[in-house]
């Protein structure tokens, strides 16, 4: 058995969960948040080394903008909230995805926070904002062309986002949807993936754990043989 080194989640359910309270979709985006925290907290407890949360998709730009400008202030208030913590924590941020498209200030705060964590090393956590996995690989095979470099897997992946990190172990997509949504294709041919039926905001960290315990009992053959 070999733990996981990488797990990646699709945090998806946010919208019904505040909807099913009888609330808003904004709200549901509110408590999710909150989840976010507790499960980086699980993942340092289980020795994870990259934790991929899928936050904003190249395709959400779609919703509402009422609903954009919320998930931007968010996530704005929760990096100056929470970066002297995450910083304690030893927790080291990577943003995969085209952030041009946000506002200059957001821009700012993401890039300063990555700095600022960049020799940390308890956990790396990525954070997938506008992030897209065809755009992913386009944006490697336009620079492989225009650097006239060869198509090969090896120059190809030196472009993608996951440069130099292993491919997800895992993959959770909550929200009872069965569906990849554009994430992380090229790096997971091998991940094992769990659906999880639960909305974001009430998944826990024992849902979490449960599903690395399932993990830690499945054979990976990678193509070959069990041995
Ligand atoms: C996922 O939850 C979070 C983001 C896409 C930002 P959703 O907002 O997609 O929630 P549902 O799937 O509509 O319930
Ligand atoms: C995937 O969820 C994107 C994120 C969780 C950020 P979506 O809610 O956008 O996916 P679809 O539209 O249901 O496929
Ligand atoms: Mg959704």
């Amino acid at each position: 058995m070999i733990p996981p080194k990488h797990v990646a989640i699709i945090m998806d359910g946010n919208g019904r969960w505040g909807i099913k309270k009888k609330k808003s979709r904004n709200y549901g985006h509110s408590k999710g948040i909150e989840v976010v925290q507790e499960i980086i907290k699980a993942s340092i407890t289980k020795k994870i080394n990259y934790l991929t949360l899928f936050a904003f998709s190249t395709e959400n730009w779609k919703r509402p903008i009422s609903e954009i400008s919320f998930l931007i202030k968010l996530l704005s208030f929760y990096i100056d909230e929470k970066s002297n913590e995450i910083i304690k924590q030893g927790i080291k941020i990577k943003i995969i995805g085209n952030i041009s498209k946000f506002p200059k200030k957001l821009q700012n705060k993401l890039n300063k926070l990555q700095i600022r964590t960049i020799s940390n090393n308890k956990i790396q956590i990525n954070i997938a904002l506008n992030y897209g996995s065809r755009e992913e690989i386009l944006f490697a095979l336009k620079k492989i062309n225009k650097l006239k470099l060869n198509v090969s897997k090896k120059n190809l992946e030196k472009f993608l986002y996951t440069y130099k990190m292993p491919d997800p172990d895992i993959l959770i997509r909550t929200g009872n949807t069965k569906r990849i949504s554009n994430f992380l294709l090229w790096q997971s041919i091998y991940t094992e993936i769990f659906f999880e039926k639960k909305l974001w905001p009430d998944f826990n960290k024992y849902d979490f754990y449960k599903i690395i315990n399932k993990f830690n009992k499945i054979n990976r053959n990678f193509g070959g043989l069990n041995e």
